[in-house]
């Protein structure tokens, strides 16, 4: 990571929020594709935890839930060797540079943020300016790495357009200073759709726990929740327009597999779907396994997590110290004087 400029490889950075266990649904359409990418470039990945406060959070859980989704990150396979894996609010430099980006951000870019529109609405009773400024503080999580690349589902890509705006737009006030992100389009990540409303993405937030698989459920919860899912009447295992419970199914084993819909159509050939949800059921079972596994040995291991998270953070840190001090530079900021 230090051989700066010239030499160093293409970043990728992306940030998970604490608040919830992710769901199979962002396991095989991004996470999945994170442990892989560190093949060929430089990878930043963290636990953003200052962004989990902009919607009030249980202290004690909060302080738990940030370790637990630090050791799933580790438990992906990421090498925390060769990558930068943190958590946000180790690194106070993230909320230094936010500030300094609200000052480049217009009150009506930020107001025209749909999630902040969605969040508003849902917890009404707690508009805070944090979940108003929360794009910029995404921003300064992109920018202060200078990340060439930025995996982001749908729901963040408003986000990167921000970034990118207020980026270009320093840029050009001052001399260039940020990398511009672009997003990053990986294999096509599957899109996961619910359990009980096929045509509805799987969501962590479903009111229906029946709806969504999370990646520490037991190998019972999955078995069950597999075999609740909404099919259809036909009992034909084949991928069809119109079969969006089977096409979900087909899709899910097809990423635990490896197998095409037409060997999964072969496969299940005069089967009906008593034979198929369990099938479906078992190879997710086996697809979580080495994470789980690996999961449950590092958070029986706080002492080691807590070393990685500092030596993440210290790296961290040493990496966004560099952006910050050309920023505070550039606005006219005095050095103290050492
Ligand atoms: N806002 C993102 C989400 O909720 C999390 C996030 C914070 C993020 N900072 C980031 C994602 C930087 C990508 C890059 O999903």
């Amino acid at each position: 990571m230090d051989n700066e400029n010239n030499e160093r490889r293409e970043r990728v950075l992306s940030l998970i929020q604490p608040t919830s266990v992710p769901t199979i649904g962002n396991y095989l359409g991004a996470l999945k594709n994170w442990a892989d990418m560190s093949e060929s470039y430089d990878c930043i990945f963290g636990v953003a935890d200052l962004h989990a406060i902009t919607v009030r959070q249980d202290p004690a859980k909060l302080r738990k839930q940030t370790f637990e989704m630090y050791a799933l990150l580790l438990a992906l396979g990421l090498d925390p060797e060769k990558n930068i894996i943190f958590v946000q609010s180790h690194v106070p430099a993230h909320s230094q540079l936010a500030w300094i980006l609200n000052c480049y951000t217009q009150f009506g870019e930020a107001a025209r943020m749909t999630q902040f529109k969605d969040k508003s609405a849902k917890h009404a009773d707690n508009v805070n300016v944090g979940l108003f400024s929360y794009p910029t503080l995404m921003a300064a999580d992109i920018l202060i790495y200078q990340a060439d690349y930025v995996p982001v589902g749908a729901d963040q890509k408003q986000h990167l357009e921000l970034t990118r705006d207020i980026a270009e737009r320093f840029n050009a006030a001052y001399s260039p200073t940020f990398t511009v992100p672009k997003p990053y389009i990986g294999k096509a990540g599957a899109s996961i759709k619910s359990l009980q409303d096929p045509t509805k993405k799987m969501s962590k937030s479903d009111a229906n726990p029946k709806a969504s698989v999370s990646m520490l459920d037991t190998p019972d919860d999955i078995r069950r929740k597999f075999k609740s899912a909404v099919t259809d009447s036909e009992a034909v295992v084949r991928y069809a327009e119109g079969k969006d419970g089977i096409n979900n199914l087909m899709t899910i084993y097809s990423c635990c597999t490896g197998k095409s819909f037409e060997e999964i159509e072969r496969e299940f050939d005069g089967k009906g779907y008593g034979d198929f949800k369990p099938a479906v059921a078992e190879s997710v079972i086996e697809t979580l396994k080495p994470i789980q596994d690996r999961y449950n040995e590092l958070t029986r291991d706080k002492a080691l997590l807590e070393k990685l998270a500092a030596e993440g953070a210290q790296k961290a840190a040493y990496v966004a110290g560099k952006t910050v001090s050309k920023v505070m530079r550039k606005v006219g900021f005095r050095q103290v004087n050492k």
